[in-house]
């Protein structure tokens, strides 16, 4: 029975880890998680320039989060909170 609870405990506590926030600026999730594909200006470098001169920044954001959250193409899914995909997007269009 004890033993029932330890196995429960442990498999809460790897579940509320995979939803701690990481990062607590835009900033830092774009250079974490961004910038090696996209540019430390947004000018592209694997993946396309994501700039003010990109189509994408005339996307709405609901575009941006499913590109981040899903991944598009080559661009692998970015494992990150709601928060933090809403941080890194309007760190990227304030930086324009
Ligand atoms: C492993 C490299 C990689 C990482 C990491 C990455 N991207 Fe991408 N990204 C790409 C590639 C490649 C594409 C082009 C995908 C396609 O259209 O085939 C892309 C496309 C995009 C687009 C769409 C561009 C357009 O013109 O439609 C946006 C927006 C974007 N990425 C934002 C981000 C953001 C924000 C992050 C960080 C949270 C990120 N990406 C992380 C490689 C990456």
């Amino acid at each position: 029975m004890k033993k029932t609870y330890l196995l429960l405990l442990i498999f809460l506590i790897s579940c509320s880890q995979g939803a701690t926030e990481e990062f607590q600026s835009g900033e830092e999730v774009y250079e974490a998680r961004c910038s090696a594909c996209h540019g430390p200006n947004f000018e592209g470098r694997v993946g396309p320039n994501i700039d003010s001169n990109s189509p994408s920044a005339s996307m709405p954001d609901s575009y941006w989060i499913q590109t981040i959250t899903k991944g598009k193409g080559s661009m692998p899914a970015v494992r990150l909170s709601d928060k933090e995909v809403s941080l890194v997007i309007e760190y990227i269009k304030n930086n324009y």
